[in-house]
């Protein structure tokens, strides 16, 4: 649970200019820098490393992924004394090890994702040293994998450099807040919402685990006069809230509710915690995607946490201007490719009505040996955590395993049935959907609720011929249709283009190709009945590995810039989808 702040909680924000030194012989530990080490550099938390510095000796700091290590001296705040303590880091990439006061706290393997450390006994009311190494290096048995040994198979990513198995730059460093947290001895530590909906009413199912005796659960329409008290008695858990006459959570509508429980100990309240909730249900009914009942159709993008200088860093004031692109160009869903993204920028999409498909950091899987195990248990551990952090937030509305696994393997199908198997028994209020680049030969598509398809026929294939490139893809997406009978999203479509570079007629690379290549795009698939959604590569344009498909080390297939500004095909966009309100 996010920490907050209220009258019985309580969380200092670790945000600012720590001690930063790279550790190229990997000797810190051997050499004690845990307990504090000399001859740092200041480096802004949050924020990727490989951008804020120019070179770490005789090499570009930008493609030293690490390990490296960090470290921040803070004094414990007033108030904090005698409470829990525990130290939250929004995400680290790609392996954390914690030090407080030279004890350590503990490992978080995988970025993008929210860890806790308990830090009771540790902290000292003065003078605290937090030492964090951090661990970017790619392996083939990480997810996503990188390093890849030549003989795992012909056709992998381009031979780029850092060597990813991905397309975008393997930023690293503590990414996003790191918050000491405070919380009563006796504490709510996790609350789960479900929402139905029953004819005009809505019901929000709620889960709780908590250490207390009884608790007390209030609902208040954001915005309006509602307010409902429930009090339940701890034993049972669990409760059901009937909300008459309930305002649904839409992207025309996005209603909210704020729920708050309150624990009680001895008839006192010992512990508080709020959440926004959205009264809201998804479901896939033939070669429908419905949302309330109603058949729904995704316009919408993929995008990147990325930005020049920070990196993957958490940044606001970039966060709210993507919303406003998306509004401006009439999106209402984007995917969170290829890693979750902050949880910030979710509370945002729950308020302004934009519908998130939520995707692990599973990209670039392969299936033959090579560490095949351990990617499997990562990517278990990964789908828990996306769910656990996730699983209130109205606007997701699909789960994604994993984005172009190698599925034309064998032991494909089987790893994929594993994850939705837990997928399921985590959360069975959405669909779970694998996102392909292998069409009918994704056989999980036989269990998987939704089938998601990235293709770039007329970039790819087909280069320069648009004409060719749309027949082959109405094609192969009525074929994937007859065999698998589930809704379709092309959720991935896309050509580069160079900002400012123009041709008429169009031709690869301008503006003109890459607008005339999506309006084909959206023209055909709004002209078939089993697609559900279009999501277009990409919002803006993001920073990859160098490579010789890859000028500038930048993928120009935003319809921004890096900087947020418009190219043709965002106009173009904006007029087409401007049309369907
Ligand atoms: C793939 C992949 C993206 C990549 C894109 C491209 O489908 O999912 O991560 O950036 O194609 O090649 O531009």
């Amino acid at each position: 649970m996010f920490p907050q702040q209220n009258a019985y909680r309580q969380y200092f924000d670790l945000s600012g200019f720590w001690d930063f030194r790279f550790d190229p012989e990997d000797q810190g530990e051997a050499v004690g820098w845990m307990v504090g080490f000399e001859g740092g550099q200041p480096i802004a938390v949050p924020a990727s490393w490989n951008d804020q510095f120019l070179e770490d000796g005789p090499h570009p700091a930008r493609d030293n992924l690490g390990p490296a290590w960090y470290q921040v001296r803070f004094d414990l705040p007033w108030g904090f004394a005698g409470r829990q303590l525990s130290l939250r880091f929004g995400s680290v990439n790609y392996l954390a090890d914690v030090w407080l006061n030279g004890v350590f706290l503990g490992r978080h393997e995988g970025g993008h994702m929210a860890f806790v450390f308990d830090a009771t006994e540790h902290l000292r009311p003065e003078g605290n040293r937090l030492v964090v190494r951090v661990d970017g290096r790619l392996a083939s048995d990480r997810v996503p994998p990188g390093n890849l040994p030549r003989e795992a198979g012909e056709g992998f990513a381009m031979h780029n450099y850092p060597d990813t198995a991905f397309d975008f730059f393997p930023y690293c460093g503590i990414q996003r807040p790191v918050l000491l947290a405070a919380t009563p001895r006796e504490a709510i530590h996790d609350v789960t919402v479900t929402p139905a909906i029953e004819g005009e009413d809505g019901l929000l199912k709620v889960k709780l685990k908590a250490s207390g005796s009884a608790v007390r659960l209030m609902l208040e329409g954001f915005g309006s006069q509602y307010r409902q008290a429930l009090q339940l008695e701890w034993e049972q858990g669990e409760a059901e809230l009937r909300v008459p006459k309930s305002m649904l959570w839409s992207p025309a509508h996005p209603n909210l509710y704020r729920l708050t429980v309150e624990l009680l100990s001895g008839g006192q309240v010992c512990d508080a915690y709020s959440l926004m909730v959205g009264i809201r249900t998804v479901a896939v009914e033939g070669r429908l995607l419905l949302l309330n009942g109603e058949p729904i159709f995704l316009r919408g993008f993929c995008r990147h946490e990325d930005f020049p200088v920070s990196g993957r860093g958490y940044l606001p004031p970039v966060i709210v201007r993507d919303y406003d692109l998306l509004k401006w160009v009439g999106a209402n869903s984007f995917r969170t490719s290829h890693y979750p993204y902050s949880e910030q920028m979710l509370d945002l999409a729950d308020r302004l009505g934009f519908m998130v498909i939520d995707e692990t950091q599973a990209v670039g899987l392969f299936f033959n040996e090579n560490g095949l195990e351990r990617r499997l248990e990562l990517c278990k551990q990964y789908t828990g955590e996306l769910i656990q952090r996730d699983k209130n937030h109205p606007c997701v509305i699909a789960w994604s395993l994993a984005n172009e696994p190698k599925s034309a393997h064998p032991a494909a199908k089987g790893y994929f049935r594993q994850l939705f198997d837990l997928a399921r028994s985590l959360d069975n209020s959405r669909p779970v959907t694998v996102v392909s680049m292998v069409g009918e030969a994704e056989e999980s598509f036989e269990f998987l609720d939704l089938v998601c398809l990235n293709r770039y026929n007329g970039w790819y294939t087909q280069s320069g011929d648009l004409d060719g490139g749309v027949q082959a893809l109405s094609a192969e997406l009525d074929a994937l249709y007859a065999r698998y009978q589930k809704p379709i999203i092309l959720s991935e479509f896309g050509a580069d283009a160079l900002p400012g570079h123009h041709a008429q007629p169009p031709e690869m690379f301008s503006e003109e190709y890459q607008a005339e290549f999506i309006t084909r795009y959206i023209q055909l698939l709004e002209s078939k009945p089993y697609v559900v959604g279009e999501h277009v590569w990409n919002l803006c344009d993001f920073k990859t590995s160098q490579g010789v498909i890859r000028m500038n080390s930048f993928n120009y297939k935003g319809v921004f810039t890096r900087d947020r500004r418009p190219k043709l095909a965002a106009h173009r966009i904006k007029e087409l989808w401007g049309e369907k309100k």
